[in-house]
């Protein structure tokens, strides 16, 4: 009598720890959906692994989209003067698209370093490193194979104020040739005043170098067979950094007063795109590193689009910001709205450090030591002006 109560016991402890068990698995492997966070199948990659799309909503009807494949926001929504909600990010309509290369590196996190590294090779604490050389002689956002092309984890963050994302990715050491394990973690999270912020946290287990962004291209007409010389762009800084052929800094930095690349008072991306202007014909447009004036968080830029009464401030912590003007947008893909990617139709405001400063002692450093950690915030609000 005594051994079969006991024997059920065990029998019932047995089953709760199983139990249990499967649960904590399942939390780690099956996306759970939430009122305003809603996940569907995406597609499935030439390696097998299954994508997923989270659909984040907020109180207002405002969309966010957003997959597990290089943690690219495939979507993003916002109201025009009318109250009517448009997609306003640059994205492929097929899911291989981005997961065969995305060469624009359509709304991507990217990693570990934003922009480019000079000869793709730098020196930290006497050890030289070579890492992917995959634009021409230098490493562009993190080489062939960077943060953009990764499986991120991600899982919606119950109890928070707002429908948040938490995506995690670990990089081994070595990936990409970069030192150190590096675990990074990078929280989407869409508010009820139409604001997308980005937070970014990462810590490594060697000395390395980390400059993350995200590199989502906006038109706030909502039509993407537009360009965006139209729109009105203001950014708060008094100096950028030149460049030379393959658009690694010089080290100088100019004052933008008396040339196109002021845009300390708003003006049209258009009105000064086509000048005789030797930066201008290396970037073939604007794609530049402005040095945001102030440090801590806050407003750095500022986008207007007239027709459409659309408006996209950009707060950030980070000292710099390269506006890009998509001219390497070359129409080979089609558009969400029709039509086809075209030259300068999307811009991007992509927050950073500045390029290639692990090879320049003037920039603020972009090392991070173990125990350290690294933490960047970015924010995207929309709203309208009639
Ligand atoms: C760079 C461009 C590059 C583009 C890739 C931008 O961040 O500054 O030079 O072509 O990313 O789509």
């Amino acid at each position: 009598m005594r051994k079969t109560s006991i024997n059920l016991i065990i029998l019932f402890a047995v089953l709760c720890i199983f139990g249990c068990n499967k649960k904590e698995n399942q939390s780690k492997t099956q996306p759970e959906t939430m009122e305003n966070i809603q996940v569907s199948d995406y597609g499935v990659t030439s390696k097998g692994d299954s994508i997923k799309k989270y659909t984040l909503t907020n109180k207002n009807g405002m969309k966010l989209e957003v997959i597990n494949f290089g943690g690219i926001i495939t979507s993003l929504t916002a109201p025009d003067k009318n109250g009517k909600y448009e997609d306003v990010v640059l994205g492929f309509t097929k899911p291989e698209d981005y997961f065969n290369g995305n060469p624009y590196y359509f709304g991507a996190l990217i990693g570990r370093y934003g922009n480019r590294i000079a000869n793709a090779k730098f020196t930290l604490e006497g050890k030289s490193y070579d890492i992917d050389k995959n634009d021409g002689p230098n490493s562009l956002h993190g080489g062939k194979e960077g943060f953009h092309t990764k499986f991120w984890n991600i899982e919606p963050v119950k109890d928070a104020k707002f429908p948040t994302l938490k995506l995690t990715y670990t990089s081994a050491d070595g990936e990409e040739g970069y030192p150190g394990k590096l675990t990074t973690t990078v929280f989407y999270t869409l508010t009820d005043d139409n604001t997308l912020e980005i937070s970014y946290e990462a810590e490594t287990d060697k000395p390395t170098v980390v400059n993350l962004t995200q590199h989502s291209y906006f038109n706030l007409s909502g039509n993407f067979t537009k360009t965006i010389t139209d729109h009105e762009l203001q950014i708060n800084a008094d100096k950028f950094l030149s460049v030379n052929e393959t658009l690694i800094p010089t080290g100088e930095q100019k004052l933008v007063k008396g040339t196109p690349f002021d845009f300390t008072v708003s003006k049209p991306i258009g009105k000064d795109i086509n000048s005789n202007d030797d930066q201008l014909k290396k970037g073939k447009g604007y794609d530049h590193n402005w040095i945001l004036n102030g440090s801590g968080l806050r407003s750095i830029a500022k986008v207007y689009h007239a027709e459409s009464g659309r408006v996209m401030e950009v707060l950030t912590d980070e000292p710099g910001v390269q506006f890009y003007s998509g001219n390497f947008l070359d129409g080979k893909f089609d558009t969400k709205t029709g039509g086809k990617n075209e030259f300068r139709t999307g811009f991007c405001l992509e927050t950073q450090h500045f390029p290639d400063s692990p090879n320049q002692t003037s920039f603020p450093s972009t090392e991070l030591k173990p125990g350290q950690k690294y933490q960047s915030k970015t924010i995207y609000k929309f709203s309208v002006k009639k």
